[in-house]
């Protein structure tokens, strides 16, 4: 097994602050990680090094290099937000949090979101004829969403469309983003079109995978090439403090494997709560702006690689048959950073259309629809969709009945049934 340094001299600028950074870890030649493909475009298959890096100044978790937006977010995009039913409910609390918390009382209020991907989130202001605009660059899912009468945008968020949306409908008093915010590299240019964006008493909240689980449950996967940044309350504050934006509260989510929900306000504007200050110190207890912190996790990355690789190994000599249970964006990574084969897996059940008949990227194991796994039960389920656990696990209970069992890596390597 190779070690994980980068394979190059992988250094360069810190996207938020400018500041010289290096990566301290590489997980090696990546594809998109939803880029799933037809046999007769592997000739053609796109590959980058994905090392992530931090930032000793301003503690901005981030990849060195990342493909170009458009190789990731277009047509044929094959994420669809509503495809998993704790998400839905999780967006319909979120949705209902800030109308009844934020926007109950104001006069016709207008609601932005970043990456409203299908319409998950708006889909609940909508009927209630709030005003809401959604930003969506992936046109496919951008469509399911008009279909559904969710007034939306195909662009990418920045400085210049904030000028365009503030002339067209006026300021808003809520900007949301969920999983968005991290996918995008200019994030103080999307910080300079909130300030624009936001009312006097406006307030920005978007939720992301939180750097603190991950560096604490080795959740590795987390890192692929949509995630330009993986961010905390420290690395959030800083990169908006000089647009005048505070972090006023947090908010620990457990969807994706373990979010945070930051909550901005213009600076003065309103009372930060005790829980920013409290969750500051708590990350400065955990290391997260020490650079040490990191270089032990890239050890940790190495130890649970070489553990799947000996489970899957030892399984496939005796004869088991191990299927993976959904194409997740973190699978790539997975399949890819530790040399998962079809060989080992034998495909990859998932329930998007879109994903079905197709290879998994850079690994090639086949994704098959959910019916081929009902059809024959593998030994092993590899749970790469390992942040709906508790939604598989209690759909899946004739799986386990019928002695099936499952293999999951977060927070560590082991077989459950
Ligand atoms: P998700 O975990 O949201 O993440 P990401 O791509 O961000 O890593 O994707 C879940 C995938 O798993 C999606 O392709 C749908 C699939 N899936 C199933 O096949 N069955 C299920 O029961 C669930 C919940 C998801
Ligand atoms: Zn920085």
């Amino acid at each position: 097994m190779t070690k994980s340094g980068p394979q190059h001299d992988l250094s360069g600028r810190c996207r938020v602050c400018n500041a010289q950074i290096s990566a301290f870890m590489s997980f090696g030649r990546m594809p998109i990680a939803n880029g799933f493909l037809n046999e007769e475009e592997i000739a053609n298959e796109y590959f980058f090094e994905l090392a992530p890096a931090f930032c000793e100044q301003c503690s901005m978790f981030q990849l060195i290099t990342q493909p170009q937006p458009e190789k990731m977010f277009h047509g044929q995009y094959a994420f669809y937000s509503s495809s998993s039913r704790y998400m839905q409910m999780h967006f319909e609390a979120f949705a209902n949090k800030v109308i009844t918390e934020i926007l109950a009382g104001g006069s016709d209020p207008f609601v932005v979101e970043l990456g409203s991907n299908d319409g998950i989130m708006l889909r609940h202001f909508h009927p209630r004829g709030i005003r809401h605009l959604g930003v969506e660059p992936s046109v496919n899912v951008a469509e399911v969403a008009r279909s559904r009468g969710i007034q939306t945008t195909s662009a990418f968020f920045n400085r210049k469309l904030t000028e365009e949306i503030v002339g067209e409908y006026g300021r808003a008093d809520v900007i949301l983003a969920a999983n968005v915010m991290c996918h995008i590299p200019d994030l103080p240019g999307v910080a300079a079109g909130a300030q624009h964006l936001l009312a006097s008493n406006g307030i920005l909240i978007f939720e992301e995978p939180y750097l603190g689980d991950m560096i604490g449950k080795t959740s590795y996967d987390q890192i692929y090439d949509e995630h330009v940044f993986i961010f905390s309350a420290t690395s959030i504050a800083r990169a908006f403090a000089p647009y005048d934006l505070e972090l006023v509260d947090v908010a620990p989510q457990i969807t994706h494997g373990g979010s945070m929900r930051y909550t901005l306000a213009r600076k003065g504007s309103r009372q930060a709560t005790a829980r920013v200050a409290k969750q500051l110190a708590q990350e400065r207890a955990q290391g997260l702006d020490d650079a040490k912190t990191y270089l032990g996790f890239r050890q940790n990355c190495e130890n649970s690689r070489a553990r799947l690789m000996q489970m899957l190994n030892d399984l496939n000599e005796q004869g088991k048959r191990v299927v993976g249970y959904g194409a997740t964006s973190k699978s790539t990574t997975v399949t890819n950073y530790c040399g998962i084969t079809p060989q080992l897996v034998e495909f990859i059940s998932d329930t998007t259309p879109i994903k079905q008949g197709k290879l998994s990227p850079g690994a090639h194991i086949p994704v098959r629809p959910y019916g081929e796994f009902i059809r024959a039960y593998p030994d092993y389920a590899l749970l790469f969709a390992w942040n709906h656990a508790a939604e598989i696990r209690e759909k899946e209970q004739a799986f386990v009945a019928a002695g099936g069992q499952w293999i999951v890596y977060v927070p560590d390597v082991r077989v459950i049934s």
